[in-house]
């Protein structure tokens, strides 16, 4: 039987990690934070003192990274570093990690295995393009880099993080320059991803979308 999936990618701050779990809610599937495992392979080399650019260390790291996610938890090496792992300064690193080919291809089985039944929603910058090519449904959620800027000043504030809003728009312009232009899995919509603006949408009503074009995913599919 094949295990559904609905990969949904886009850039930094688009909001599709919230809608991606509120719809593995409600389907009652698994969900892959893909993001989370480069932020938890930087977080550990940035405590090992490994450099941002030393691709076979980190490879090696990635390929036995000792990492859980439980119940909206994420644990490294038993340790809670849920909060840790969303510190603004541990995703540019992970951005920077992510331009290498090793690392990708480090991180390449972990992900697959989140793939079981009943099913799988999945987020991240390659979902659709690399590692789930033959998803259900395919998302490539987008929305301006003001909306994006916003809403990751909201979620750095709610965390206790100090956040400023220039400095976000610039480190969000950087990354989506850095993700978009990389030669290893770049960001851009898959094909026959459906291209989704959240910039005037609410969260229920991007994750409605969502659920609609997976049911009709599924019904043109029996
Ligand atoms: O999605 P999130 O902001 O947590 O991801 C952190 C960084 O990890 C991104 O800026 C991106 O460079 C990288 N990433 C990636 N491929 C994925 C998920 C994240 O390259 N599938």
């Amino acid at each position: 039987m094949i295990i559904p999936v609905i990969t949904i990618d886009g850039p930094t701050a688009s909001g599709k990690g919230t809608v991606a779990h509120r719809v593995a809610k409600h389907l009652g599937f698994h969900y892959l934070d893909s993001g989370a495992l480069y932020r938890l392979t930087a977080l550990s080399a940035t405590r090992q003192g490994i450099a941002l650019d030393n691709e076979e260390m980190l490879a090696a790291l990635a390929r036995v990274l000792p990492c859980r996610f439980i119940k909206g938890h994420v644990l490294l090496d038993g340790e809670d570093v849920t909060d840790a792992v969303r510190a603004e300064a541990i995703g540019v690193a992970a951005s920077k990690i992510a331009v290498l080919p090793q690392v990708r291809k480090a991180l390449l089985d972990l992900q697959i295995a989140f793939r079981y039944s009943p099913g799988l929603v999945a987020d991240g910058r390659d979902m659709g393009t690399v590692i789930f090519p033959d998803a259900t449904q395919k998302v490539y959620l987008t929305a301006s880099v003001e909306a994006r800027a916003n809403r990751r000043y909201k979620q750095l504030i709610e965390k206790g993080f100090s956040a400023n809003m220039e400095d976000l728009v610039k480190d969000l312009a950087e990354r989506d320059a850095r993700d978009t232009v990389r030669a290893a899995a770049p960001l851009k919509p898959a094909p026959g991803a459906y291209i989704l603006d959240t910039s005037e949408m609410t969260v229920d009503e991007a994750v409605h979308v969502v659920l609609d074009l997976y049911a009709n995913a599924v019904k043109l599919s029996t």
